[in-house]
């Protein structure tokens, strides 16, 4: 059983660690930068420290589990010399031929079809389905029950709401965030939010 530090101890922590549970990882210690946190359990796990103690171990397995883009990004130009690994949950169906980068997690019950290929540190949440030839870029957030048809892109830091939806070939652009609910009918640029059906950016 191989140890397995998680970087982060809110809702999102926990599912990470129900995830790397279920896989038959052995999750040792959650670090975390809030200090108020420090000493309190999550999942019946103790709460250790800040993330960068991770450093202080031999070639350390983690993963950073902070749902927010942004941060995650932060959080992996700081902390150097970790094997971040993936995680995809057992009762996750994703297809033989789908390229998985270092730190992504796929939740219960997601899909990945065909080709898609999924960058470093992204997100794919409970129950949310990918079509075939998806490009998913790092730092990408797809949240719970989100479907994507075939061959959409999204570009890096972007975040698809709850429930979001978007249709064959369209691309969301880098660090745009997606309402829940919305769906994407045509490109969005960087950058922006947007919302509704069609999703449109928000005033
Ligand atoms: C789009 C979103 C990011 C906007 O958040 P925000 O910047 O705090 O915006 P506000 O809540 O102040 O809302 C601004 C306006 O947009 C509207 N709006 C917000 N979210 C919307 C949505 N998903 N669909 C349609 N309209 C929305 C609000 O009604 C409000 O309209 P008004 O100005 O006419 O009253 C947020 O509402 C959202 O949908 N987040 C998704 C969160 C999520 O899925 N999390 C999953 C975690 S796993």
């Amino acid at each position: 059983m191989r140890d397995v530090f998680v970087l982060g101890a809110g809702g999102h922590g926990k599912v990470v660690i129900a995830t790397l549970k279920a896989l038959g990882y052995h999750v040792a210690t959650v670090l975390d930068d809030d200090e108020k946190l420090w000493g309190t359990k999550v999942s019946g796990i103790t709460v250790a420290g800040p993330m960068d103690v991770v450093r202080e171990y031999k070639n350390p397995s983690a993963v950073i589990a902070v749902g927010v883009n942004e941060t995650r990004r932060k959080i992996a130009r700081r902390i150097e010399g970790v094997d971040w690994i993936s995680a995809v949950h057992p009762s996750a169906i994703v297809d033989p031929s789908v390229r998985i980068g270092p730190g992504t997690v796929v939740f219960a019950g997601a899909v990945v079809q065909p080709d898609s290929v999924l960058g470093s540190h992204a997100i794919i949440n409970t129950g949310a389905t990918v079509d075939h030839d998806c490009h998913i870029g790092n730092f990408v957030h797809v949240a719970p029950g989100c479907n994507l048809a075939g061959a959409v892109t999204l570009k890096e830091g972007s975040f698809m709401g709850i429930g979001s939806r978007a249709v064959p070939d369209v691309t969301v652009g880098a660090w745009t965030t997606v309402g829940a609910g919305a769906t994407i009918v045509y490109d969005l640029p960087g950058g922006i939010t947007a919302v509704g059906t069609p999703a449109r950016p928000a005033r």
